[in-house]
């Protein structure tokens, strides 16, 4: 008989017994997400969890949902409504308006992102009683009035989009959204869709890359870095967050630029880039095309931005609206976070809350 197997009845080989300790990281706190799994099991560590919020941090694998309260008084959630969250993300706005909206209500929720979004329904679920309240569809928002009609719905009383990127995507190397750590150059919110940020930057021409800077994130050193960029992946492919971000960077140190522009420049490129990979600015002129014909009569709509490439389509489409009577009121100003909320979660600090309600008389 194979001396290496185990026979049914028999105790296990030892070896099979012996429990291997996971490797502690260094240093006193875990610096790479990998290392992060007391965070990432909040529940069974409340102490370790309540010292990272008050420290305004988001805990790994969550998001922190902004401007709550205001988001609430805009869109006015009552129960039997029927709304759409265009962007579960961990789905914390979502948790507040399917509570509001109970008994009685239904909320579409949607998401791009396959690896964030079974989650995120189960975190969802788990809060119902009533199983009917939610339907999720990982779909582009882009087809949101599609996802309405399928549904049988002729237009929601409340919908919101939290435009950008979730925590638990900023933060996981895998996912290479930041320069911050090391991982694939993706950029990706849908992985399984399009091409990574690394395959694209491996065939756009410099000139086209410069104004790509420019028009995503109004870099201003657009023409240099696309050249430095171009140059470098003829020399070997870009495949990764680090080598992008030391490029940018030594492209503007031979500028002498400071650490601050250095790191500015960083954040923008990387931006501009996922803004394309994603096709961002598409999507959201659909979504704003759509959106009137997603609202009832009297529906209340909420766009969170996050940067002036977003914000200024949405101002432009709400104007564009009121003028034409589709809305009868939209913000006469953009809404910020209030300074407490900046503070407990810097991730707040660049968000601006734009909100419009579809005319009474309106189809
Ligand atoms: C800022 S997070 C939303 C956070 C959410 N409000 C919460 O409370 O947890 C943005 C989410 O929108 C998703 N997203 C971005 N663009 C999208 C699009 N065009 N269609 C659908 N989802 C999109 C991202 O995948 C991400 O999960």
């Amino acid at each position: 008989m194979n001396q290496e197997t185990n026979n049914p009845g028999t105790p296990a080989s030892p070896e099979a017994k012996i429990h291997k300790r996971r490797p502690r990281y260094s240093g006193r706190n875990p610096r790479h997400f990998h290392e992060k799994y007391k965070e990432l099991q909040a529940e069974k560590h409340p102490d370790i969890a309540a010292k990272i919020l008050a420290g305004g941090k988001t805990l790994a694998g969550t998001h922190r949902p902004i401007c709550v309260p205001e988001i609430l008084e805009i869109l006015h959630p009552k129960p039997g409504d029927i709304a759409l969250d265009a962007t579960l993300g961990f789905g914390g706005h979502a948790a507040e308006i399917l509570r509001a909206i109970q008994p009685g209500g239904k909320l579409l929720g949607m998401d791009v992102d396959p690896i964030e979004l079974p989650k995120t329904e189960a975190r969802l679920r788990s809060l119902l009683q009533d199983p009917q309240a939610l339907v999720v569809r990982r779909s582009n928002f882009a087809g949101a009035a599609r996802f309405i009609n399928e549904e049988g719905f002729q237009g929601m009383d409340v919908i919101l989009a939290d435009l950008g990127l979730s925590s638990m995507q900023i933060d996981n190397p895998e996912r290479g959204f930041t320069f911050k750590f090391d991982g694939p150059l993706d950029l990706r919110m849908n992985p399984q869709k399009g091409e990574p940020a690394s395959a694209y930057l491996q065939k756009v021409g410099p000139e086209t890359l410069a104004s790509i800077l420019v028009e995503n994130s109004d870099e201003p050193y657009a023409d240099a870095i696309a050249t430095a960029i171009v140059e470098a992946r003829e020399r070997n492919p870009i495949h990764n967050t680090k080598r992008l971000s030391a490029i940018i960077h030594d492209c503007l140190k031979s500028m002498k630029r400071n650490d601050a522009d250095v790191q500015s420049s960083q954040r923008r490129v990387f931006q501009a880039l996922r803004i394309e990979v994603n096709d961002e600015f598409g999507a959201l002129e659909t979504f704003l095309r759509n959106l009137p014909s997603c609202l009832k009569a009297g529906g209340r709509a909420a766009i969170l931005t996050f940067h002036s490439g977003e914000d200024r389509r949405v101002k432009k489409s709400f104007q564009n609206g009121q003028r034409e009577g589709i809305y009868q009121e939209i913000a006469d100003d953009i809404i910020r976070p209030s300074a407490e909320e900046v503070r407990s979660n810097p991730r707040a600090s660049s968000a601006k809350l734009r909100w419009a309600i579809k005319a009474s008389d309106s189809l």
